[in-house]
């Protein structure tokens, strides 16, 4: 599949690109969290199926989901089930920019097409076993960043938004 326009990536990752264990998440960051409803709501959604059961809650108020499975004889509740990445890009076709959120399988499978990346990089590593990608900055033009820190965490992130060059 050729670079999708519409297609954006959002994600928080750690230094050494770790992003989940346990399928949870590795750090709990309120201020991300309010971020990702910001960036999301009234958007579409497309995320794989242990990241739909990793939510505390779903569906996410206002926005349409988007759930890749084998398992399409599956129902959850307010998701609409596709079974292939080309599926999920032609539901969102006429969308001016939908997200994917996750995780690891779904990330690595998106991030060849996605024109947007909407980074959270935490300053650290840690122990996980899901990873994003390895990025290639080469490929990516920073459009903004803002450097953070949390107290509570007590480490470094960063927001840096990314448009494919
Ligand atoms: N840091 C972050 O920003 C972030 C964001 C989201 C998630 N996460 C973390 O990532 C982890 C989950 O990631 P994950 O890699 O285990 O799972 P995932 O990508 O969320 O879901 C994988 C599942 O999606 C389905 N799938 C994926 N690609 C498919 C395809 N091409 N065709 C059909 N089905 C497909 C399969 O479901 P079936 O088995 O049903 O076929 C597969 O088992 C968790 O730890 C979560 O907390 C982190």
């Amino acid at each position: 599949m050729t670079i999708r326009d519409n297609i954006s990536i959002i994600v928080a990752i750690a230094q050494n690109f770790a992003i989940g264990k346990n399928n949870d998440l590795l750090f709990h960051l309120p201020n991300d969290l309010k971020r990702f409803k910001e960036i999301t709501t009234g958007k579409t959604l497309i995320m794989g199926r242990n990241t739909l059961l990793s939510l505390p809650k779903w569906p996410l108020p206002n926005r349409r989901h988007i759930v890749i499975s084998d398992k399409i004889d599956d129902c959850f509740e307010g998701c609409e089930v596709v079974s292939s990445i080309e599926e999920a890009v032609s539901k969102v076709k006429d969308e001016k920019e939908a997200f994917v959120i996750g995780g690891g399988m779904v990330y690595r499978q998106f991030y060849p097409i996605a024109k947007k990346l909407y980074l959270t990089l935490v300053h650290k590593d840690f122990d996980a076993d899901v990873f994003f990608p390895e990025i290639d900055y080469s490929e990516w033009r920073e459009e903004s960043r803002k450097d953070n820190y949390d107290e509570k965490n007590g480490f470094d992130y960063s927001y840096i938004d990314f448009v494919r060059k």
